[in-house]
C-alpha cells in the first residue's frame, strides 16, 4: 500500500512584546520597542492615552507619577510638558532622558514588518475615536495595527466606523465561553486577550475553529508559554520577547 504522507505543519505562537520589551527596558518607551524588535517580536503591544492638546501619547497609567520623574493626569497635560518627564531612569539610571513617545514615533521607529498593538487606555478625550482612526488610516497604519480595549463598547464604535480595522478584545473575566462571547458582538472580532490563566484548551480551539486569533497576556514564565503553546494559542504578549523566542527555539 502507498504510503500515506501526512505534512504536520507545526506553528508557533507568534511573539507579541508586552510594552516593548517592559522585563528589559523601560516600558513604552522607544528604548522598549527597540530591543523587542531586535530581539525578534512579530508584535509590540503598548498602551494609549490623549494629552489635552489631542496628541495621541504611548502610556499605560493614567498619569505620570509610577513611570516618570513628573507627576499628573497625561490628559489634564499638554504634550509638550509630557515630554519633558524623564521615562528612563525609574527604571535604571542607564535609559536616563528616555521620553514618553508619540504614537507616530513608534510606527515610524519600526520596521513595516512588525505589527503593533494598541491598547485603548483611556478613550474619554475630545473626539477620541476620530482622533485614532485619522491616525490610523494615515500611512497604511491600518494593516499592521490592532487595536484592543478592555472597553468593549468602545472597539465596537471604532470597527463600525471603519470596518478595516483589526480589533482584539481584552478581558480578565473567565468566561464561560471565549468565542460564544465573541459570536454575541456581531461584528468581525480579529482577536481574544484573555488574562493568560483564563483559557484552556476547549476554549482555545473553539476560538480558532471561528477563526479568531489568541493572545494572551501577560506570560513571563516557561511554564506559562508551555501551556500556552499546547492549548495553541495563536499568540503570547511577554515582558521578555527574547526569552520567549529563545524558549520557542528550543521547543
Ligand atoms: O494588552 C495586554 C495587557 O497589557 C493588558 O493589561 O494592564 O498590562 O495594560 P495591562
Ligand atoms: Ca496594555
Amino acid at each position: 500500500p502507498e504510503e500515506i504522507k501526512q505534512e504536520i505543519v507545526v506553528s508557533s505562537p507568534i511573539v507579541i512584546g508586552h510594552r516593548g520589551a517592559a522585563g528589559e527596558a523601560p516600558e513604552n518607551t522607544l528604548a522598549s520597542f527597540k530591543l523587542a524588535a531586535e530581539q525578534g517580536s512579530h508584535m509590540v503591544e503598548l498602551d494609549i492615552h490623549l494629552s489635552e492638546d489631542g496628541r495621541l501619547i504611548v502610556c499605560h497609567d493614567e498619569t505620570l507619577d509610577r513611570t516618570t520623574d513628573m507627576s499628573g493626569a497625561i490628559c489634564s497635560l499638554r504634550s509638550d510638558v509630557i515630554r519633558e518627564a524623564d521615562a528612563g531612569s525609574k527604571f535604571s539610571p542607564s535609559f536616563a532622558g528616555e521620553r514618553i513617545p508619540f504614537l507616530e514615533e513608534v510606527y515610524d521607529l519600526l520596521p513595516e514588518q512588525i505589527e503593533i498593538n494598541v491598547e485603548v487606555k483611556d478613550s474619554r478625550g475630545t473626539q477620541f475615536d476620530e482622533v485614532l482612526l485619522n491616525f490610523l488610516r494615515a500611512d497604511n497604519r491600518l494593516d499592521r495595527t490592532v487595536v484592543s480595549s478592555f472597553d468593549h463598547k468602545l472597539l465596537l464604535r471604532l470597527k463600525q466606523a471603519e470596518p478595516e480595522l483589526r480589533i482584539g478584545l481584552l478581558y480578565a473575566a473567565d468566561l464561560i465561553h471565549h468565542a460564544a462571547y465573541a459570536a454575541l458582538l456581531e461584528t468581525e472580532v480579529w482577536s481574544l486577550h484573555p488574562h493568560h490563566e483564563l483559557i484552556g484548551a476547549d476554549d482555545a480551539e473553539d476560538a480558532i475553529a471561528a477563526g479568531l486569533h489568541i493572545y494572551p497576556y501577560t506570560a513571563n514564565h516557561p511554564a506559562q508559554w508551555d501551556r500556552l503553546i499546547s492549548i495553541g494559542v495563536t499568540g503570547i504578549i511577554t515582558d521578555f520577547p527574547g526569552r520567549l523566542k529563545e524558549h520557542l527555539r528550543s521547543v
